[in-house]
């Protein structure tokens, strides 16, 4: 059985940089707060109605396709892992193969939705698929543009501060070189805390539904109204078509959660933290990756962190700060790279890849 190699990878961030000062005449908020609880300096935002989370998914992918050296009509799997697609159906995948204009093949799609933790659920996929020789070339892409979607009034500044958009891909085929390619991943999910992290308007559950909210609400509709509508004023005007973030209930988890899932991989190997050369962690929050560093005892060179200059780009961030590291030369041949995600759901993850 072959092992799966990250065979091309690239990424895509919008031009316009978005710096804490610019947010700070839009809403109450300053940069000092949002450096201090985030990390986060700038990130960056797509060009409203030119850039979605499909074409920069495909600008991403197209630098994956290319490194891998091969035809873009040869991918035959695309996954597209995105928690902001352009529509609400069809998904991105089949949007990003008529923006990479292979129709054509006629090749496979599949969209997942598992936020922060996508691109490492993607990966998991990907990789069964190439081990079980269903396919050979696998285009993932983790992609998002959250700047469509997020309340820019002091109301969500808890939220809004901290994603940006980009996106991430990687082209996926078989190895047979012994001990490349991906080691191991593994895959978890509480569907418990469902609404502490969560964007829940529009939905198909017929109300505001935002469990967050401990105030008795006075829906103005019937039971039977609401049952009808998708959006209504209600939402609108109370913010609840925003993502919605328990804080610190989410800090809490994540912090448990990464170091988890990253010692099951090792364990499952037998290998050790001191073996890493590389961690990538989902970047949300500068605390979380450096609190996860120092339970790990890994050091400053054994971490990637972009969540400075990119914010929080959800399924996109992984596969974004593995390129950086790739085209910094940080992720050399025959290197042990450690990939892991925490987020909505919650669903979580790891992997462990020989480069
Ligand atoms: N600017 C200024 N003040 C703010 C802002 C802001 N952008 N956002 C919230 N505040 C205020 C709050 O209103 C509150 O004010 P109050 O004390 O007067 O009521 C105060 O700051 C503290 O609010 P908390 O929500 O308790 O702030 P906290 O210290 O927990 O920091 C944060 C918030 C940064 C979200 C933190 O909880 C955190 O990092 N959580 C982890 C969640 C995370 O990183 N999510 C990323 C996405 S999920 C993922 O990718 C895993």
């Amino acid at each position: 059985m072959p092992n799966t190699k990250i065979a091309g990878i690239g990424y895509y961030v919008p031009e316009k940089v978005v710096t804490n000062d610019d947010l700070t005449k839009i809403m109450d908020t300053t940069d000092e707060w949002i450096q201090e609880r985030t990390g986060i300096r700038e990130r960056r935002y797509g060009k409203k109605h030119k850039e979605t989370t499909t074409t920069m998914g495909a600008r991403a992918a197209e630098i994956a396709i290319q490194r891998a050296g091969i035809a873009k009509e040869e991918v035959d799997f695309i996954i597209f892992a995105t928690l902001s697609p352009d529509y609400y159906f069809p998904g991105c995948g089949v949007l990003v193969q008529r923006e990479l204009g292979i129709t054509g093949s006629e090749a496979g799609a599949l969209d997942i939705r598992n936020q922060c933790s996508g691109f490492v659920y993607g990966l998991s996929i990907a990789d069964q698929f190439i081990k079980s020789g269903m396919y050979r070339n696998i285009l993932l892409i983790g992609s998002e543009m959250h700047s469509m979607g997020l309340d820019f009034s002091t109301r969500g500044r808890n939220v809004t501060v901290i994603f940006g958009d980009g996106a991430g891909a990687v082209l996926l085929q078989p190895t047979d070189e012994p001990g490349k390619g991906i080691l191991t991943t593994h895959l978890h999910s509480n569907g418990t805390y469902a609404e502490k992290l969560a964007f829940i308007n529009p939905g198909a559950h017929g109300g505001y539904h935002a469990a967050h909210q401990e105030e008795q609400v006075d829906y103005h509709y019937s039971d039977a109204e609401y049952g009808e509508m998708f959006v209504n004023e209600y939402m609108v005007e109370n913010g609840y078509i925003f993502p919605n973030m328990e804080g610190q209930f989410v800090f809490k988890m994540a912090v448990q959660k990464f170091p988890e899932v990253i010692m099951e991989a090792l364990a499952k190997t037998g290998l050790q933290t001191s073996d890493i050369n590389m961690f990538i962690p989902h970047q949300a929050n500068l605390r979380i990756s450096q609190f996860v560093q120092r339970k790990l005892g890994l050091s400053d060179d054994q971490v990637w962190n972009n969540i400075q200059r990119f914010g929080n780009t959800t399924a996109a961030s992984v596969p974004i700060a593995l390129c950086e590291a790739y085209e910094a030369g940080a992720v050399k041949e025959g290197d042990l790279v450690c990939l892991a995600a925490f987020g909505s759901g919650f669903t979580w993850g790891s992997a462990l890849i020989r480069w």
